[in-house]
């Protein structure tokens, strides 16, 4: 399965969230390739804790293989090369944990057919080898993201190929849905650039989900909240409900939510269930990766909430 992570906005969580669920889904017992298509700013490696990929690899990453500068990109077993203990253990019925990082330095570029092709290859290769590949491609509009469109429309992939998932994250902001909104429906969107890949737009859709990513509660406003903030909050909660649904990005199109969790404020990382067991983080963040990683290999209940 190839999963793309997309978002309009930069620090949406897209990138946190997707490494939560690359490691969640490692624990289902899938084998996971993480991706990092973000390639002006490839930095999973640091919240996956690997100091010598945190900015991205100088031996051959996927921007220098997309460009055929490299054979074959660079890749990191997580568990081996991260720099946190608990990271490291592979609990019993795991998967492989895998980071095929971006390059430092990388930059946009113009696309060909030669990217085209080697994205596609690339696709097909990884899907061979593990379960699920997760694909986080950098925010807005992109070279990559267009180069993905492409290579994963129906011209370039045979037809039998795996399930594709297509993620697009924003916060639960009113300027967020209006952006994410955009980015999917709008002219040179995601929509118009899968269309002129080739697909057909209910086919497309139908490939499409939102994740509403660090959504507060009303414990933002502090330990104790006025009747006044309460009904604020939940007044502009059905505001926000009613602006998603008028964009195309209602509940018929939501995966899931994840929760404001503290600890992700001050540092990207991985949220491991001793996170929750030392009381540094909410059980609720925990849950949320975990549903939602269960959800993303569900067919049943991806398809639960079709269009
Ligand atoms: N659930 C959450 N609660 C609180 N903070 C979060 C949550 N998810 C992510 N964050 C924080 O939001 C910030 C942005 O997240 P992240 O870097 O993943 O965004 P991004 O969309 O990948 O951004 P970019 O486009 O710059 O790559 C980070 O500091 C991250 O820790
Ligand atoms: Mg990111």
């Amino acid at each position: 399965m190839l999963i793309f992570s997309s978002s309009d906005k930069g620090g949406t969580g897209r990138s946190v969230t997707s490494c939560n669920l690359a490691y969640r889904l490692s624990l289902l017992g899938q084998d996971v390739a993480y991706l990092d298509f973000d390639f002006g700013s490839p930095t999973a490696g640091a919240i996956f804790e690997i100091p010598t990929l945190e900015r991205g690899t100088r031996n051959g990453g996927l921007h220098s293989y997309i460009r055929g500068r490299a054979t074959e990109p660079v890749r990191a077993d997580i568990r081996t090369t991260t720099e946190r203990q608990v990271l490291k253990e592979r609990p019993p019925g795991s998967g492989k944990l895998t980071l095929f990082p971006g390059d430092v330095g990388g930059a946009e570029f113009s696309l060909t057919n030669e990217h085209i092709k080697k994205a596609a290859e690339l696709f097909q290769t990884v899907e061979r080898e593990f379960d699920v590949c997760i694909v986080d491609l950098s925010a807005g509009r992109s070279s990559a993201l267009d180069m993905s469109l492409q290579a994963i429309s129906p011209k370039n992939r045979p037809k039998k190929a795996e399930a594709v998932r297509w993620l697009l994250f924003h916060r639960w902001t009113t300027q967020h849905v209006i952006a994410a909104s955009g980015l999917l429906l709008e002219e040179n969107g995601i929509l118009s650039c899968a269309l002129a890949a080739g697909f057909a737009r209910r086919e497309f859709l139908r490939l499409v989900r939102t994740i509403r990513t660090a959504v507060p509660d009303a414990s933002a406003f502090g330990k104790k909240t006025t009747a006044e903030q309460d009904a604020w909050l939940s007044r502009s909660d059905d505001i926000l409900k009613t602006l998603a649904k008028s964009r195309g990005l209602g509940l018929d199109m939501l995966a899931g939510t994840t929760p404001l969790e503290p600890m992700l404020l001050w540092r990207e990382q991985v949220i491991m269930d001793v996170d929750v067991k030392r009381r540094l983080a909410d059980k609720a963040t925990t849950q949320a990766f975990e549903e939602l990683a269960n959800k993303l290999i569900d067919d049943e209940a991806w398809e639960g909430f079709e269009r």
